[in-house]
C-alpha cells in the first residue's frame, strides 16, 4: 500500500528528507537605534526587540553576536523630523560606532527611507501636489553614500519610489563605493501588517496612506514587474514584503531575474505569533520555526525576522 506516513514515523527519517534546511547566516536581525534615546523602549507586539540610544545597541549586537548573528538591519529613528535637507549625522554615528567596536564580524545593511525622517511620515519629500520625485530620490542617494561613508556594508532601500535603485547605484559608484551592494525592497505592498513597525520607527503617515508608492496586494503581475525593474536597474538582493502574504511570488522573482529573493517577515507577521503566544494560544519558538522553514520552502534565499536572535536557540545551525 501506498503509505506517505512511513517517511514520517520517525525523527530521523523525517530530517532525511527535509528539504528546507538552513543556517544563521541566512537570517538578517533588524534594530533601532533612535537618536537621542535616555533609556530603551519596549515596542509593543515585538517580543525581544526594543527602540535602543548607541550604547544599548551596542551591547545587544555584542549578545546577538555571541548567540551566532551575523546579519543586521539597522532603521535609524531621527529626533528632529524635517521635511527635506535630512541629516545624517547621527546615523553615520551609529554606524561608525559600530564598525569601531564589532569590525566586520557583522554584516551591516541600512534601511534608506525618509518616512522616520519626514514631519508628515511619508517615505518621499512632499509639495501640494504629492511626491516630488527628484527630489527623493536626490535625498535617498545622499542617504545611501551617507552610510556608505561610515561604513555600512550594504544598503536597503524600502521607499518603493520610482527609480530609486538606479539612482542609488549610480551614486555609490560615482563615490567609490561599487562594491556596496544594494538589497531592495523590491516587491514591497501597502499592507496593514506594519503596524508594530511604525511604532518603532515613529514613521506613520499623518495623513492618507501609502498606496500610491507600495503595491496593491491584488495585483500579481505588478509585484513581479517591481522586482524586474529593481533587478534591471541594479539590485544585487530582492525582496518580498510583507513575506507571508507574498509567498506565491518568490520563486516567479527569482526565476524571472535570476536574482535571490529573500522574505521580511514584518512586524506585524511577527507581532501576532507574540500575542497569539501571550495569550497561551500558541507555542512562540514552534511557530516562529515554522514560518521560517516555510519561507525557506517557497524558496526565500533569506529571511529578515525580529527573531533572528532566537534562531540558535531554536537549533538552527552555522
Ligand atoms: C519604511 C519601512 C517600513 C517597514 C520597513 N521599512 C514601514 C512602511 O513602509 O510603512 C516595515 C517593516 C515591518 O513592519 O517590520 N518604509
Amino acid at each position: 500500500m501506498k503509505r506517505l506516513m512511513r517517511l514520517r514515523a520517525s525523527q530521523h527519517l523525517r530530517d532525511l528528507c527535509a528539504e528546507t534546511e538552513f543556517n544563521r547566516a541566512q537570517l538578517i536581525q533588524p534594530f533601532f537605534v533612535v537618536e537621542g534615546l535616555n533609556q530603551t523602549e519596549p515596542i509593543p507586539g515585538l517580543r525581544g526587540n526594543v527602540r535602543h540610544n548607541i550604547p544599548s545597541a551596542l551591547k545587544q549586537i555584542e549578545k546577538d553576536l555571541a548567540d551566532g548573528v551575523t546579519q543586521f538591519l539597522l532603521f535609524p529613528v531621527p529626533s528632529m523630523k524635517k521635511d527635506s535637507g535630512f541629516d545624517h549625522q547621527s546615523t553615520r554615528e551609529t554606524i561608525s560606532q559600530i564598525r569601531k567596536q564589532f569590525g566586520n564580524s557583522l554584516c551591516l545593511w541600512i534601511d534608506t527611507c525618509l518616512c522616520s525622517y519626514t514631519t508628515h511620515g511619508h517615505c518621499a519629500v512632499l509639495d501640494e501636489k504629492g511626491i516630488k520625485l527628484d527630489e527623493t530620490l536626490e535625498e535617498l542617494a545622499r542617504s545611501a553614500v551617507a552610510f556608505a561613508e561610515a561604513g555600512a556594508d550594504g544598503i536597503s532601500p524600502s521607499d518603493m519610489m520610482d527609480g530609486r535603485v538606479g539612482r542609488i547605484r549610480s551614486a555609490l559608484d560615482e563615490n567609490g563605493f561599487n562594491l556596496v551592494p544594494v538589497m531592495s525592497y523590491s516587491t514591497k505592498f501597502a499592507s496593514n501588517f506594519y503596524g508594530p513597525f511604525r511604532n518603532a520607527a515613529d514613521s506613520a503617515p499623518q495623513f492618507g496612506d501609502r498606496r500610491h508608492y507600495q503595491l496593491d496586494v491584488r495585483n500579481r503581475s505588478g509585484a513581479i514587474a517591481a522586482s524586474v525593474r529593481c533587478a534591471e536597474e541594479g539590485a544585487d538582493l530582492l525582496m518580498v514584503k510583507p513575506g507571508l502574504t507574498s509567498l506565491d511570488l518568490i520563486r516567479p522573482i527569482h526565476e524571472r531575474t535570476g536574482l535571490q529573493c529573500g522574505a521580511y517577515q514584518v512586524s506585524g507577521e511577527f507581532g501576532g505569533l507574540s500575542v497569539l503566544a501571550d495569550q497561551g494560544l500558541i507555542k512562540f519558538d514552534e511557530a516562529l520555526l515554522e514560518t521560517w522553514h516555510v519561507f525557506k520552502r517557497a524558496g526565500a534565499q533569506y529571511i529578515i525576522t525580529y527573531g533572528a536572535r532566537y534562531a540558535k536557540s531554536l537549533g538552527i545551525g552555522r
